[in-house]
């Protein structure tokens, strides 16, 4: 009986598992250009030569494939899909919308948060789904390496807010364009569209002393005809040595000396400081819940085609060679066949039809991916 109570429960995960792996997408090369086209038309891509398209449309074949195997590895517990980088090869991906791989630096201990956890924190928590809002919607960097930028911009719209201020979607293309802000000791830059570190940056707002709103000084650096639509020169400062060469091609008139304009700075929006905190999970958790949303970092080489699911790549992901800067806003408990998968839930910069309406969750409690040895905040002037 028990054996036959045992092969039934495995049969019934069974057939669960096999429904909650997606349809594989056709992989024959005529269905596959039939898919092509409709993926075209969805995500409006054009290309100006045939000869690009053919190129495309080989990585786009050869992405199905990934994607099927992923799907099938993953065992319907986490799915990915066709998104709009799915005409990008991996290492293409990798070189134009994520950054260089760079090993975290380590602060000095004074810049870390003293956080005490006394009480049990919640089973899960979500700054999205709070009555206070302090998380503004989810942006897009299209093919350009400033999720850095994103990253340091979301957290101090969430620092402004959790002072009570109206919740307002801040600069990202005034720190793309204007920070060159370097640590000597570690050896680390801000690169504009080559990367940079959210603790840089914020200390190139707190020397600027403001920051200029979203509407005002808007993103273009990544977005538009394949490589931006604005061509900033490298920001003041700009380190070849750490950053590699600057772009060949860049407009004056689109740099951060004609553009920023101090008068614009947001009234009262001051960086006084910028905190780290510790690498202990149950600690960053305390601390987002009382600081707000936070900066975090991770190799997120295997998110390219993520579309839900608590992330947990079996290869491919490195705790100590980062490549993207994202935003926590949350944690909780996914349960899949009776296993309970604590997550993080991360806003990205990648669109809103990325992913989860723009989010990802990631395994939380082993510092999967890294997600927990870059973890930062502004702290802003008391108004
Ligand atoms: C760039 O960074 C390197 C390495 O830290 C340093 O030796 C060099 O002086 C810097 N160059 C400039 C122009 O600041
Ligand atoms: C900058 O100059 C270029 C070339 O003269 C022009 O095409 C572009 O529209 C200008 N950009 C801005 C923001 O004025
Ligand atoms: C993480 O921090 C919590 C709360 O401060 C503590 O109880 C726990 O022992 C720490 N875990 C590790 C692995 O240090």
């Amino acid at each position: 009986m028990k054996l036959l109570v045992g092969l039934c429960v495995a049969l019934y995960f069974a057939v669960i598992e096999a429904s909650l792996i997606p349809d594989p997408y056709p992989e024959s090369k005529e269905d596959a250009a039939t898919l092509f086209q409709l993926w075209k038309t969805d995500y409006s891509k054009v290309y100006r030569k045939s000869a690009e398209e053919g190129y495309r449309f080989e990585m786009f074949v050869s992405n199905v494939k990934h994607i099927n195997n992923l799907n099938k590895q993953h065992r319907g517990e986490v799915t990915f899909e066709l998104n709009q980088f799915a005409d990008m090869s991996p290492a293409e991906f990798r070189n134009t919308v994520l950054m260089p791989k760079r090993t975290p630096p380590v602060h000095p201990p004074h810049k870390y948060m003293k956080v005490s956890v006394t009480d049990p924190l919640p089973e899960s928590f979500d700054w999205t789904e709070q009555s206070t809002q302090v998380v503004t919607s989810v942006k897009d960097q299209g093919s350009a390496g400033t999720c850095w930028a994103f990253s340091t911009i979301a957290n101090i719209e969430g620092q402004w807010a959790m002072q009570g201020k109206t919740l307002t979607d801040l600069s990202v293309e005034q720190v793309v364009d204007c920070d060159g802000s370097k640590d000597e000791k570690d050896q680390k830059a801000d690169c504009g569209v080559f990367g940079g570190w959210p603790f840089l940056a914020y200390q190139y707002i707190q020397k600027a002393g403001g920051l200029e709103l979203w509407t005002d000084y808007s993103y273009c650096s990544g977005i538009g005809g394949g490589k931006g639509s604005c061509f900033p020169c490298p920001a003041p400062g700009y380190n070849k040595t750490l950053c590699g060469p600057p772009a060949e091609y860049c407009l004056k008139n689109e740099s951060c000396a004609a553009k920023v304009d101090p008068s614009k700075f947001v009234p009262d929006l001051k960086v006084a400081d910028w905190k780290a905190i510790s690498q202990n999970e149950t600690e960053i958790a305390a601390a987002m819940m009382t600081t707000g949303p936070l900066s975090v970092a991770l190799d997120a080489t295997m998110l390219q085609f993520y579309r839900r699911g608590v992330f947990a790549p079996f290869v491919g992901c490195s705790k100590t060679a980062l490549d993207h800067a994202v935003l926590l806003v949350g944690w909780g408990i996914e349960t899949v066949f009776l296993e309970k998968k604590p997550y993080w839930k991360v806003k990205n910069s990648w669109g809103e039809r990325w992913g989860q309406k723009g989010y990802f969750n990631i395994k939380r409690g082993n510092g999967e991916c890294g997600i927990n040895t870059q973890v930062t905040s502004a702290v802003l002037q008391k108004a």
